[in-house]
């Protein structure tokens, strides 16, 4: 059995407006927790806006919370990521043959495929808000479903593949959708897709392929499914989800690691 931790929309940087959660803190609060309570997680992956405007310093920041974490991590993009000063800092990061944030990881009975949905550069606002899977990233995706023998394959991706309820949101979802899933659909072995993007806990499945998105560790998605307003959020109180997978088997939980007082329970007498 796998155990994959996921953080998705850290929208890392180094000034906040006033009410807003600082995501420097916010992120030293949940690798704590990681490091704390789910220490024997195999890979850690961040879902992509790791940064909020795909600056370096912000990249940087990012790194150097990133040195907390116990565990080993692989990062993602979103719209709001930029590659280029992404690859600036993470200069080790893997890449697909093409130059794309993607790479696979097999592990036990499952393959992990990470996917780069990030449309640009030129980085073009508001079309690089949506999510984009080109020609050359489509093929890289069915090469990885192609050669997956036996394993089950999870797909982590920034942009949900399909609506998720939010109108808003569902403008900027992933505007290859249909491709995407003629191909997952072609190879029947995703067991489940995570994603992020959305700020907001949804799960559910589509086209019947189980998907799952998870909280930002900032603001969160108000429940207004038909507001036009991106940029509305709640401070709700964050998390992170939690990945059981194994062959035959995916177990997706998330944990609010703000309200989760574990060590109080574990101290109990
Ligand atoms: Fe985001
Ligand atoms: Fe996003």
């Amino acid at each position: 059995m796998q155990k994959i931790v996921v953080f998705t929309d850290t929208h890392m940087q180094p000034e906040v407006g006033a009410g807003k959660f600082d995501p420097d803190v916010q992120l030293e609060k949940g690798i704590a927790h990681v490091n704390e309570f789910n220490s024997d997680a195999d890979l850690v992956i961040f879902c992509g806006d790791i940064t909020d405007k795909g600056d370096i310093v912000s990249y940087r920041m990012l790194q150097n919370r990133l040195k907390d974490l116990d565990i080993p991590y692989k990062l993602l993009l979103g719209n709001h990521d930029n590659r280029e000063n992404f690859l600036t800092v993470f200069d080790d990061a893997e890449l697909d043959e093409n130059g794309f944030v993607q790479q696979v990881i097999d592990m036990g009975a499952v393959r992990l495929i990470l996917l780069d949905t990030l449309h640009g550069p030129p980085y073009d606002y508001p079309l690089s808000h949506m999510g984009k899977l080109c020609e050359k990233r489509l093929a890289w995706l069915d090469a990885q479903l192609a050669s997956a023998g036996e394993k089950d394959c999870i797909v982590f991706m920034h942009h949900p593949p399909h609506d998720t309820g939010f109108v808003a949101m569902d403008t900027i979802k992933l505007i290859d959708g249909d491709p995407f899933y003629d191909h997952v659909k072609t190879h029947n072995n995703v067991s489940q897709i995570i994603c992020g993007h959305v700020h907001r806990t949804i799960s559910g499945h589509h086209k019947g392929v189980p998907f799952a998105v998870f909280k930002s560790t900032v603001g969160q998605m108000p429940m207004l499914f038909d507001t036009m307003d991106f940029h509305m959020e709640v401070n709700e109180p964050s998390s992170y989800g939690i990945i059981f997978a194994d062959k035959d088997s995916v177990l997706v939980q998330t944990e609010d690691f703000e309200l989760s007082d574990l060590k109080a329970l574990q101290e109990k007498p």
